[in-house]
Protein backbone atom coordinates (compact mmCIF):
# COMPACT_ATOMS: atom_id res chain seq x y z
CA UNK A 1 0.00 0.00 0.00
CA UNK A 2 1.51 3.57 -1.36
CA UNK A 3 1.71 6.45 1.53
CA UNK A 4 -0.98 8.12 -0.49
CA UNK A 5 -3.88 5.34 -0.45
CA UNK A 6 -3.21 4.89 3.45
CA UNK A 7 -3.66 9.19 3.62
CA UNK A 8 -6.83 8.89 1.19
CA UNK A 9 -8.20 6.24 3.85
CA UNK A 10 -7.48 8.22 6.70
CA UNK A 11 -9.25 11.10 5.38
CA UNK A 12 -12.15 8.85 4.30
CA UNK A 13 -12.62 7.36 8.05
CA UNK A 14 -12.08 11.37 9.70
CA UNK A 15 -15.23 12.28 6.88
CA UNK A 16 -16.77 9.29 8.06
CA UNK A 17 -16.13 10.14 11.95
CA UNK A 18 -17.52 14.09 11.17
CA UNK A 19 -20.76 12.61 9.37
CA UNK A 20 -21.49 10.18 12.32
CA UNK A 21 -21.06 12.72 14.36
CA UNK A 22 -22.74 15.40 13.22
CA UNK A 23 -26.02 12.82 12.28
CA UNK A 24 -25.21 11.89 16.03
CA UNK A 25 -26.05 15.81 17.04
CA UNK A 26 -29.25 16.04 14.88
CA UNK A 27 -30.85 12.96 16.15
CA UNK A 28 -29.97 14.46 19.73
CA UNK A 29 -31.25 18.00 18.36
CA UNK A 30 -34.29 16.85 17.34
CA UNK A 31 -34.62 14.76 20.12
CA UNK A 32 -34.55 17.49 22.79
CA UNK A 33 -36.71 19.78 20.80
CA UNK A 34 -39.35 17.26 20.03
CA UNK A 35 -41.37 18.09 22.37
CA UNK A 36 -41.04 21.97 22.49
CA UNK A 37 -42.02 21.19 18.82
CA UNK A 38 -44.96 18.89 19.43
CA UNK A 39 -46.27 21.34 22.21
CA UNK A 40 -45.75 24.30 19.64
CA UNK A 41 -47.86 22.78 16.66
CA UNK A 42 -50.42 21.31 19.23
CA UNK A 43 -51.11 25.07 20.37
CA UNK A 44 -50.92 26.17 17.40
CA UNK A 45 -53.66 23.71 16.38
CA UNK A 46 -55.72 24.36 19.13
CA UNK A 47 -55.75 28.47 18.13
CA UNK A 48 -57.10 27.65 14.55
CA UNK A 49 -59.38 25.30 15.81
CA UNK A 50 -60.78 27.65 18.25
CA UNK A 51 -60.92 30.56 15.16
CA UNK A 52 -62.61 27.83 12.92
CA UNK A 53 -65.21 26.75 15.42
CA UNK A 54 -66.22 30.49 16.94
CA UNK A 55 -66.89 31.00 13.00
CA UNK A 56 -69.14 28.01 12.75
CA UNK A 57 -70.77 29.20 15.67
CA UNK A 58 -71.24 32.85 14.49
CA UNK A 59 -72.79 31.14 11.23
CA UNK A 60 -75.13 29.27 13.88
CA UNK A 61 -75.86 32.08 15.79
CA UNK A 62 -77.00 34.40 11.95
CA UNK A 63 -79.68 31.53 11.49
CA UNK A 64 -81.04 31.90 15.46
CA UNK A 65 -81.67 35.40 14.90
CA UNK A 66 -85.13 35.70 16.17
CA UNK A 67 -84.59 33.31 19.00
CA UNK A 68 -81.18 35.58 19.89
CA UNK A 69 -83.46 38.94 19.90
CA UNK A 70 -85.87 36.93 21.95
CA UNK A 71 -83.41 35.71 25.01
CA UNK A 72 -81.76 39.19 24.45
CA UNK A 73 -85.24 41.33 25.44
CA UNK A 74 -84.22 40.86 29.33
CA UNK A 75 -80.74 42.86 28.53
CA UNK A 76 -82.86 45.64 26.84
CA UNK A 77 -85.38 45.77 29.30
CA UNK A 78 -82.65 46.13 31.94
CA UNK A 79 -81.05 48.75 29.80
CA UNK A 80 -84.11 50.77 30.10
CA UNK A 81 -84.46 50.61 34.02
CA UNK A 82 -81.11 52.49 34.58
CA UNK A 83 -79.99 55.56 32.94
CA UNK A 84 -76.07 55.14 33.20
CA UNK A 85 -74.34 52.43 31.33
CA UNK A 86 -75.01 48.56 31.88
CA UNK A 87 -72.03 46.28 32.96
CA UNK A 88 -72.76 43.27 31.58
CA UNK A 89 -70.37 40.01 31.88
CA UNK A 90 -70.63 37.42 28.71
CA UNK A 91 -69.24 34.01 29.33
CA UNK A 92 -67.59 32.34 27.02
CA UNK A 93 -67.69 35.09 25.07
CA UNK A 94 -66.06 33.50 21.71
CA UNK A 95 -65.05 36.34 19.74
CA UNK A 96 -68.08 38.50 20.51
CA UNK A 97 -70.55 37.25 18.09
CA UNK A 98 -73.57 38.62 20.08
CA UNK A 99 -72.48 42.41 20.40
CA UNK A 100 -75.28 42.93 17.93
CA UNK A 101 -78.25 41.96 20.10
CA UNK A 102 -76.84 44.32 22.86
CA UNK A 103 -78.71 47.63 23.69
CA UNK A 104 -77.07 50.75 23.51
CA UNK A 105 -75.01 51.80 26.38
CA UNK A 106 -73.57 48.54 28.23
CA UNK A 107 -69.91 47.87 29.68
CA UNK A 108 -68.65 44.75 28.30
CA UNK A 109 -66.88 42.26 30.28
CA UNK A 110 -65.73 39.07 28.76
CA UNK A 111 -65.05 35.94 29.72
CA UNK A 112 -63.79 32.96 28.41
CA UNK A 113 -61.04 30.39 28.77
CA UNK A 114 -59.51 30.79 25.50
CA UNK A 115 -57.12 33.60 25.71
CA UNK A 116 -56.93 34.08 21.78
CA UNK A 117 -60.25 35.34 21.93
CA UNK A 118 -58.92 38.73 23.64
CA UNK A 119 -57.87 40.48 20.44
CA UNK A 120 -61.13 39.37 18.79
CA UNK A 121 -63.21 40.19 21.06
CA UNK A 122 -61.53 43.99 21.49
CA UNK A 123 -61.31 44.15 17.53
CA UNK A 124 -64.80 42.99 16.75
CA UNK A 125 -66.45 45.54 19.62
CA UNK A 126 -65.21 48.31 17.44
CA UNK A 127 -67.60 48.25 15.41
CA UNK A 128 -70.32 48.43 17.46
CA UNK A 129 -70.15 51.70 19.01
CA UNK A 130 -72.62 51.41 21.22
CA UNK A 131 -71.04 48.86 23.45
CA UNK A 132 -67.35 50.04 25.43
CA UNK A 133 -65.07 47.14 26.10
CA UNK A 134 -64.25 46.80 29.64
CA UNK A 135 -61.96 43.70 30.53
CA UNK A 136 -61.40 40.27 28.91
CA UNK A 137 -60.92 37.82 31.82
CA UNK A 138 -59.59 34.59 30.76
CA UNK A 139 -60.77 31.72 32.38
CA UNK A 140 -63.40 29.78 32.86
CA UNK A 141 -67.06 29.97 33.91
CA UNK A 142 -65.76 27.84 36.76
CA UNK A 143 -63.65 30.27 38.40
CA UNK A 144 -64.73 33.61 38.34
CA UNK A 145 -63.85 34.31 42.44
CA UNK A 146 -61.79 36.94 40.79
CA UNK A 147 -64.98 39.03 40.24
CA UNK A 148 -66.56 40.97 42.98
CA UNK A 149 -69.81 39.76 44.29
CA UNK A 150 -72.22 43.08 43.09
CA UNK A 151 -70.03 44.17 40.85
CA UNK A 152 -72.57 43.35 37.63
CA UNK A 153 -75.79 44.45 36.18
CA UNK A 154 -76.47 40.75 34.19
CA UNK A 155 -74.66 38.50 32.97
CA UNK A 156 -75.36 36.58 30.07
CA UNK A 157 -74.09 33.41 27.68
CA UNK A 158 -74.95 31.47 24.83
CA UNK A 159 -74.29 28.46 23.45
CA UNK A 160 -71.44 27.76 26.12
CA UNK A 161 -73.64 25.06 28.19
CA UNK A 162 -75.94 23.22 25.45
CA UNK A 163 -77.98 20.81 26.28
CA UNK A 164 -77.66 17.51 24.68
CA UNK A 165 -81.33 17.83 22.71
CA UNK A 166 -80.82 20.76 21.71
CA UNK A 167 -77.98 19.59 19.70
CA UNK A 168 -80.16 18.18 17.14
CA UNK A 169 -81.67 21.84 16.24
CA UNK A 170 -78.22 23.08 15.41
C1 LIG B 1 -69.79 27.57 20.98
S1 LIG B 1 -68.79 28.92 21.49
C2 LIG B 1 -70.07 30.17 21.73
C3 LIG B 1 -69.52 31.57 21.63
C4 LIG B 1 -70.58 32.66 21.86
N1 LIG B 1 -71.10 32.60 23.21
C5 LIG B 1 -71.69 32.53 20.85
O1 LIG B 1 -72.83 32.33 21.25
O2 LIG B 1 -71.43 32.67 19.65
C6 LIG B 1 -68.44 28.40 23.17
C7 LIG B 1 -67.53 29.35 23.92
O3 LIG B 1 -67.49 28.96 25.28
C8 LIG B 1 -66.15 29.00 25.73
N2 LIG B 1 -66.03 28.06 26.85
C9 LIG B 1 -65.77 26.74 26.82
N3 LIG B 1 -65.71 26.24 28.05
C10 LIG B 1 -65.95 27.27 28.90
C11 LIG B 1 -66.00 27.38 30.31
N4 LIG B 1 -65.79 26.33 31.10
N5 LIG B 1 -66.25 28.60 30.84
C12 LIG B 1 -66.47 29.67 30.05
N6 LIG B 1 -66.43 29.62 28.70
C13 LIG B 1 -66.16 28.43 28.13
C14 LIG B 1 -65.34 28.60 24.51
O4 LIG B 1 -63.99 29.01 24.61
C15 LIG B 1 -66.09 29.33 23.41
O5 LIG B 1 -65.64 30.63 23.24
Amino acid sequence: MSSEDSTDAGISSNAFAVFILILFGIILLVYLLSNPIKQALNSCRLKIQTVFTARYWRKVAESHKEELDNFFQPLHMKKKEISENLDVLEIGIGDGANFPYYPEGCNVYALDPEDIFQAAVQNNIKKYPHLTFKKFYCSPAEDMSFIKTGSLDIVISTIVCVPLEMWEKF
